[in-house]
């Protein structure tokens, strides 16, 4: 029997592949690589001495999708494969719902048909838009996303608890804050593709010289020190919440349909210029930075109250910011010694 991971050698993807092998599960990657890089296969076998059976294409490709549920028992499955650059799907909003929206239903197409259940949907924050409260409950209501790429998120949101509700299937919601830092074997990491759009992947590159400096993007937030403010949570933690969340559902004979939603954070809110120093301690570096205007479409502060999953996955975010943002340096030193 096994688990689907689509986006399996994306960032969050290939983490939790590495967690599930850990676990025992038997993995079956189906990625178009066009956010990641075949390599990233090989270091999850250098990791954990099993190299998943990996299948190269675009899950729009029904045909595809098809000839791996006949080749394979699939359990369950986690779907990260998703476009995910807020302000590019500002200008592609159509490859975003195209790609983002086919791809989900191409895949519960196939497990309604096999009568499978176990989904684990890759969603986000930012389907609280800037929420009233803070920490952000999952109970907390939602607002419609600025972006499309948040409006693609809580769309597939909604097809999904339908899909539960229409067939009797488990499913679970799981709702990122922000993912950062890297493997601890410094082998996986957020792969830089052209200019990178999030804090984290911009702060390493700019502390390798890569990139000049830094725009921060508004200090005129009504927070303490002017920047906006997110919940930066360990990419192994975000990791290990997907297996938790999925041996819940495996292990819900219920016959009846299961919608699960959590809240992936640490609970802790940091600002931008408290992330930078971190990095900047964490590391003995420097990060060469410049206050910019706000950029389009970002909300002030957003950080999660994580106590549903800690009450009902026994999880809870372990590793501190400076920690992850070690990792971070280790990654960013290994992608240079494999450019040299
Ligand atoms: C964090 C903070 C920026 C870059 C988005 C998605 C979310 C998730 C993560 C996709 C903000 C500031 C950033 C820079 C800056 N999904 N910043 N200079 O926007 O909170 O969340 O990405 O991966 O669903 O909504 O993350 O890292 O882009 O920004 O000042 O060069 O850092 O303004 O305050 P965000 P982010």
């Amino acid at each position: 029997m096994a688990i689907l991971v689509t986006g399996g050698l994306g960032y969050i993807g290939s983490h939790t592949v590495v967690e599930l092998i850990n676990n025992n599960y038997e993995v079956i990657i189906v990625d178009d690589l066009s956010h990641s890089e075949k390599f990233i296969l090989h270091n999850i076998e250098e990791i954990t001495g099993k190299r998943p059976i990996f299948y190269p294409f675009d899950l729009k490709r029904k045909e595809l999708l098809n000839q791996v549920f006949d080749a394979h028992s699939i359990e369950g499955c986690i779907n990260f494969a998703a476009f995910k650059a807020v302000g590019e799907s500002q200008v592609k909003p159509i490859d975003y719902y195209e790609n983002n929206l086919f791809s989900l239903i191409n895949i519960l197409q196939e497990f309604k048909e096999r009568n499978i259940s176990n989904f684990i949907f890759s969603s986000s924050c930012t389907v609280y838009g800037q929420a009233d409260e803070m920490p952000i409950n999952e109970d907390t209501p939602l607002k419609m996303p600025e972006s499309v790429y948040g409006k693609t998120k809580q769309m597939g949101e909604e097809i999904l608890a339908d899909f539960a509700k229409g067939y009797n299937k488990k499913i679970s919601l799981l709702r990122y804050f922000n993912p950062i830092g890297a493997h601890d074997s410094a082998l996986l990491g957020e792969l830089p593709i052209g200019i990178p759009n999030n804090l984290v992947p911009y702060v390493m590159q700019t502390a390798a010289g890569v990139r000049e400096k830094l725009s921060v993007w508004g200090d005129d937030y009504p927070t303490s020190d002017g920047t906006a403010v997110r919940d930066y949570i360990h990419i192994t933690d975000l990791a290990k919440a997907h297996v938790a969340a999925l041996k819940k559902l495996m292990n819900n004979q219920s016959a009846d349909s299961v919608i699960d939603i959590f809240n992936l954070g640490t609970g802790r809110g940091s600002s931008v210029l408290e992330l930078v120093k971190a990095f900047e301690t964490a590391n003995n570096v420097e990060v060469p930075y410049q206050i910019c205007e706000r950029r389009e479409g970002d909300i002030t502060i957003a950080y999660a109250n994580a106590d549903k999953a800690e009450k009902e996955l026994s999880w809870k975010a372990e590793t501190s910011l400076e920690q992850s943002l070690k990792t971070v340096w280790e990654w960013q030193k290994y992608l240079q010694s494999r450019s040299n």
